[in-house]
């Protein structure tokens, strides 16, 4: 088990993939390659492709250094997860065997938290948050230029913050707001204390960490483009972490069953066992769904 970061779901996905030799699995979202190297286990170094695409290029280099065992298995792309078929489509992508399915698990990783400056774990830190070069914002800009409305509609909107208004005033109120230690003392002036289970900043540092990433309207794309592009009988696996993404996974993946193209392999969506949730209490909040895109003839 990873110490920086504890694979969410890791025997439910296993046994959906199910990974066999001959086949290519692309991890677009491999972290530390949690899920990837169970995956390379379970076939004990057979003849399997695994494609490892991760936005960060510090996470790529950890997983990298992971990876090591398996030099012949692996390709590993510094790239976001929509960008698959368009780098296929420019050959850039190289295909060994036939696809057999494809893991996007969601968010960041624990140690990204700290060491990406993600949170309120690393304060005495510039307010940047961007995990990639192509993200159009950085955290400083949109504490700093955006309209009170529009910030209280942030923390309201991608995290359920419920004093979203009070928080957006005290920081219009504070500009320019500093650093992110500047940011979290606001957050705690604003909380007064709570008895909450959670820090202060907690919710408001997840609503900047997804705007700043574009996390939403990358996932809402990525999905359509890759479902379009899998191969038949390929398996898509989502797995969520909060309501923002499941939404845009149930309803895209819903979209295209009544579209005939796919069957859903998950009616509702699976959730980690009380064991999992009490030894790894992050993935709580986790929820996996499963896609298989529909053979050729199935689709006539
Ligand atoms: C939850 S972690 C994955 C953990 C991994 N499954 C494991 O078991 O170690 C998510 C990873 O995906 C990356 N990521 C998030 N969104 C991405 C995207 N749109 N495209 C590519 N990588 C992404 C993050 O940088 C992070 O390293």
């Amino acid at each position: 088990m990873n110490k920086l970061h504890i694979s969410v779901l890791l025997k439910e996905i296993l046994e959906i993939l199910d990974p066999k030799p001959f086949n290519t699995y692309i991890d677009g979202t491999l972290g530390l390659a949690g899920h990837s190297l169970a995956i390379l286990e379970k076939v004990n170094f057979s003849d399997i492709q695994l494609i490892g695409l991760d936005r960060d290029p510090k996470s790529l280099d950890l997983a990298k250094e992971l990876l090591k065992p398996y030099p012949e298995q692996i390709d590993l792309i510094n790239t976001r997860f929509s960008a698959l078929p368009d780098l296929d489509r420019e050959n850039k992508l190289k295909l060994k065997y036939k696809l057999g399915g494809i893991l996007l698990d969601l968010g960041i990783s624990s140690w990204q938290l700290k060491e990406a400056g993600l949170s309120f774990l690393n304060p005495k830190i510039p307010l940047d948050m961007r995990l990639d070069p192509w993200c159009k914002l950085n955290a400083s800009e949109i504490v700093n230029e955006w309209t009170e409305k529009k910030l209280a509609d942030l923390f309201w909107d991608l995290a359920d913050y419920k004093p979203a208004r009070r928080l957006a005033k005290l920081i219009v109120k504070n500009r320019p707001i500093k650093d992110m230690e500047h940011l979290v003392d606001l957050c705690k002036e604003i909380s007064g204390g709570t008895n909450s289970k959670i820090h202060s900043a907690t919710l408001p540092l997840m609503a900047l960490r997804i705007a700043v990433n574009e996390e939403l309207s990358e996932l809402e794309q990525g999905l359509r483009k890759i479902i379009d592009w899998m191969q038949p009988e390929s398996k898509l696996l989502v797995i969520s972490f909060h309501s923002g993404e499941d939404r845009i996974v149930k309803n895209i993946f819903r979209e295209f069953y009544k579209a005939g193209k796919i069957n859903l392999l998950t009616e509702k969506p699976l959730i980690p066992s009380a064991l999992e949730i009490k030894q790894n209490p992050r993935s709580r909040s986790a929820k996996l769904r499963v896609l298989i895109k529909k053979t050729v003839s199935d689709l006539y």
